[in-house]
């Protein structure tokens, strides 16, 4: 294990911590698209060694495991890995679990053909130890993919000014988490300006692409939950495919990142 002691470091996340109970159909959309996603853009490079930093309950990593990846799971959270854990006793697939944190991978350098990070980044005390770790422990051939949550998206930059109109509406339950407001276990504001500058020295940014419009905006999540469900999940996929072309706009941010070719190190 490797010291977990970086200041603000949260070593105790819990499952709960992510949204349970009501969960609308805009949200229940994000959450799996941003999986497919995940999973869909590792998989476009052929299985190698794959780790997922902030892996929570590996659910992304499962799957890579069953498309014949080597997996490698890092989490702080002792309750996440026990979830790991429980998930993997009922599963063939296997994947390796590592109690660490992003800030200091304990791995080799360009030991791995993938790294990813998804809806963690914002999580984490130091975001560009993180982006330093990846590009070393990353094979000069291999790509790290991060997706991050964009608080400076369409339905945060409509949710702002809206809001005190929403809150004395009947549309008052629908604000009482707006999408706009930064949760407190996050330790920054991710949008797509800080995408674009998040590689530093270290990584080259290949591609990016959005996911998911209008999550949470006021009475959106409601009034897809009362059309007929074929109709709504036609609204999710189409406005998915804007995202995807403007992911200034998008609830989430998929980044695609080369390391930065140094010196010394053999470029296979
Ligand atoms: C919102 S959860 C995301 C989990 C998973 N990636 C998913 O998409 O479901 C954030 C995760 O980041 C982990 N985390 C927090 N600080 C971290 C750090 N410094 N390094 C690595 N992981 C961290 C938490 O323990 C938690 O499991």
């Amino acid at each position: 294990m490797t010291d977990l002691t970086l200041q603000r470091v949260d070593t105790d996340y819990q499952f709960e911590n992510v949204m349970t109970g009501d969960v609308l159909p805009d949200l229940d959309f994000l959450w799996r698209r941003m999986s497919e996603a995940t999973v869909a853009t590792v998989a476009q490079q052929p299985p190698g060694k794959v780790l997922d930093v902030g892996s929570g309950a590996s659910k992304e990593l499962f799957r890579l495991a069953d498309l014949g990846w080597e997996t490698y799971a890092v989490d702080p959270s002792n309750h996440m890995l026990g979830v790991s854990q429980l998930i993997g006793e009922r599963t063939d697939a296997k994947v390796t679990l590592v109690r660490a944190i992003g800030e200091r991978l304990p791995f080799a350098d360009g030991s791995l053909d993938v790294v990813a990070c998804q809806a963690a980044l914002d999580h984490f005390a130091d975001r560009y130890a993180f982006i330093r770790e990846a590009a070393r422990v990353v094979k000069p051939s291999g790509r790290v993919v991060i997706s991050l949550n964009n608080f400076e998206g369409l339905a945060c930059k409509l949710g702002r000014p809206l809001h005190p109109l929403a809150k004395a509406s009947r549309l008052h339950h629908c604000a009482e988490w707006p999408c706009w407001q930064i949760p407190p276990d996050h330790n920054f504001k991710g949008d797509w300006r800080l995408v674009q500058q998040l590689g530093g020295p270290w990584l080259t940014l290949e591609r990016a692409y959005g996911i998911s419009l209008m999550c949470m905006f006021y009475g959106w999540g409601h009034l897809l939950r009362r059309l007929p469900r074929g109709l709504a999940q036609r609204l999710l996929r189409l406005s998915d495919r804007i995202a995807y072309a403007r992911p200034a706009w998008s609830d989430v941010i998929v980044s695609v990142w080369r390391p930065v070719a140094r010196q010394g190190r053999d470029p296979s």
